[in-house]
């Protein structure tokens, strides 16, 4: 049985991985750890995640073997703060590998669209070409990448990634993220209340529905190594959308739906240059990664889910 460490439990990933991972896993089996502990869940502990002792400490007690590095500040906020987002992203990534070396542990960090710059292919950006990130964020998650694979090389330890594109969730808001507003609209439109878009109309990302990001995570986590060529890095993608293809599959299902459009510069420079749209068939084919939810049923799911949480 696996001993389990989510770090950075309370984020929108986390909170919904945890769930997941202890329905597979046993309550007990998963350690859930963030800046501050939940007191209504046993399993919950308080850690820094720039703590590299605190984290030791932890690691050995409960005599963790797999740790997910959920720990993040997204690409819009990293622009406000470029060196805090350096020193969290990078930090916290860091202290996980070294753990990782110590107690042999395997480790999951989240990669991103965001490690793409305006130099890669737009359409069907391959799992392997140029990358070029002019984020801060971006910059991160391509250094994060090419360390979890020199970890591996070097030291053994099995350190495994994908690139996330914008994942879309009902449970826990994201927060500093360029692709926030796929979440955040539905919140308004079940509210009854316009939404304001921070992005420009037919910008196109790639996007996810977190079920299908919750597999992701665990399929790649369980693959059998041998069959990892790339390892980290791994272009995963379910649907690609603008925000004027979400609105109207939207005001099909809530026709009283009003948005306008109030372009947040830093937003606009930072999606310009993702991709639209992703080429994710190396997943694929060395892990089986198979997405199950398309935009229809990602729309139908979010509203009906929301309507039952807020109204
Ligand atoms: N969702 C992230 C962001 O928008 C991308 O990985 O920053």
């Amino acid at each position: 049985m696996k001993k389990i460490l989510i770090v950075g439990a309370g984020g929108q990933i986390g909170t919904e991985l945890k769930t997941y991972l202890r329905e597979r896993y046993g309550e007990a089996n998963v350690i859930a750890a963030d800046l501050q502990a939940n007191p209504s869940d046993q399993y919950s502990i308080q850690l820094d995640a720039m703590d590299a002792s605190a984290l030791s400490l932890i690691v050995n007690k409960h005599k963790i073997d797999t740790i997910y590095n959920l720990v993040a500040l997204l690409s819009a906020r990293g622009e406000q703060d470029p060196a805090l987002a350096w020193k969290i992203n990078m930090g916290a990534l860091l202290n996980a590998l070294e753990v990782a070396r110590q107690y042999g542990c395997q480790v999951f960090t989240p990669s991103s669209i965001g490690a793409f710059g305006p130099d890669a292919p737009k359409e069907n950006t391959p799992q392997d070409t140029i990358m070029h990130p002019t984020t801060v964020y971006g910059i991160c998650k391509v250094t994060g990448e090419l360390m979890s694979n020199y970890y591996y090389q070097r030291f053994g330890v099995d350190a495994r990634s994908v690139r996330f594109p914008g994942i879309i969730s009902n449970a826990s808001l994201p927060g500093g993220g360029t692709t926030d507003y796929a979440v955040e609209v539905f919140y308004s439109a079940v509210k009854g209340e316009k939404f304001i878009c921070p992005i420009p109309a037919d910008r196109r990302m790639d996007m996810m529905y977190m079920p299908d990001a919750l597999d992701a995570l665990h399929d790649l986590m369980t693959a059998d190594s041998d069959r990892l060529v790339h390892r980290n890095g791994y272009n995963v993608t379910a649907m690609s959308f603008s925000p004027e293809i979400l609105f109207a599959k939207i005001k099909e299902r809530i026709p009283t739906f009003e948005y306008e459009y109030a372009v947040d510069p830093i937003k606009d420079s930072i999606s310009s240059g993702w991709p639209d749209s992703l080429d994710d068939n190396c997943a694929r084919i060395e892990w089986d990664w198979n997405p199950k939810w398309g935009l229809d049923a990602m729309v139908d799911d979010m509203i009906s889910v929301l309507r039952k949480k807020l109204l």
